[in-house]
């Protein structure tokens, strides 16, 4: 049997990049969206040979996410890996966004999160096995101005997941996140190209991360290399910012 991934926010840039690697690996596939199912059925089409599972939930519903998704995963063998990739990014200075906006950032990163794990947990702690990865950012641990929700929401899971690694480890199920850089999807075409060419510039490597690269790194701690590394914070950054 295939091992099985779930992805949140697998219709988005980092997360069809995501998706394809798993699958391109051998890997069978929960995965999520919020508002774009049509990608997902076209995304097996193009993977016949991958089982894919679709799991259509809001993740600001916070009540009923637990439900939704312990419903989907009665008709799923197992969960091997689930990696937290759903995201959303509202910027502006402290006296202008509002705290709606607030509460969307931290419920699609944070407290959405919560439930999911709630209902994927006690399945790993009965396979004595699995692997928790979040998406984290760069910009959770040196802060951004005009940032404030993105920052507290990446920030908070970098807590989250240190918590997670210490008490999952003796189910043998490790936690850590993946921190990319800039990188263009849906998410950061507010950028203009200016201002990533300024940013590319400042990169070590000279170049922008992929949505591959980041895949890679989820990867690695998905596998069996891995096996002992929990807790930690993978910077996919070129250089960047080190830690
Ligand atoms: N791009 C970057 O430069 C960058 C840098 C560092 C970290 N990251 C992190 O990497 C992850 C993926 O980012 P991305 O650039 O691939 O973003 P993206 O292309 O904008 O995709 C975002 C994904 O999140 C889902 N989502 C948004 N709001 C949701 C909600 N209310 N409920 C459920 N799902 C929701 C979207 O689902 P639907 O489309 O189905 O609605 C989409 O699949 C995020 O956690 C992000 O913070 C990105």
């Amino acid at each position: 049997m295939k091992p099985i991934a779930m992805i949140t926010g697998a219709t988005g840039g980092i997360g069809s990049g995501l998706s394809k690697l798993f699958a391109e690996r051998g890997y069978d596939l929960i995965l999520h969206t919020r508002t774009n199912k049509e990608k997902l059925d076209a995304f097996k089409k193009d993977y016949p040979d991958t089982n894919v599972w679709i799991l259509e939930a809001d993740l600001t519903d916070k009540a009923t996410l637990q439900a939704t998704c312990e419903a989907l995963l009665e008709s799923v063998p197992q969960v091997d890996v689930f990696i937290h990739n759903a995201g959303l990014k509202i910027d502006g200075p402290i006296d202008a966004f509002s705290l709606d906006d607030f509460e969307a950032v931290m419920d699609v990163s944070v407290h959405g999160f919560i439930p999911l794990l709630k209902a994927v947990v006690p399945r790993m702690k009965a396979q004595k096995h699995g692997r928790i990865i979040a998406l984290s950012s760069g910009i959770g641990y040196q802060g951004r101005a005009d940032n404030v929700p993105y920052a507290t929401a990446k920030s908070a899971l970098n807590g989250l997941i240190s918590s997670l690694a210490k008490e999952l480890g003796p189910f043998n199920i490790t936690a850590n996140a993946v921190a990319p850089g800039l990188i263009p999807t849906e998410m950061t075409a507010y950028y203009d190209a200016s201002q990533v060419e300024t940013y590319r510039q400042g990169v070590p490597l000279r170049r922008l991360a992929t949505p591959l690269d980041i895949a890679k790194a989820c990867f690695f701690f998905a596998s069996s290399d891995a096996d002992f590394i929990s807790g930690q914070t993978l910077f996919v950054n070129g250089g960047t910012q080190t830690h």
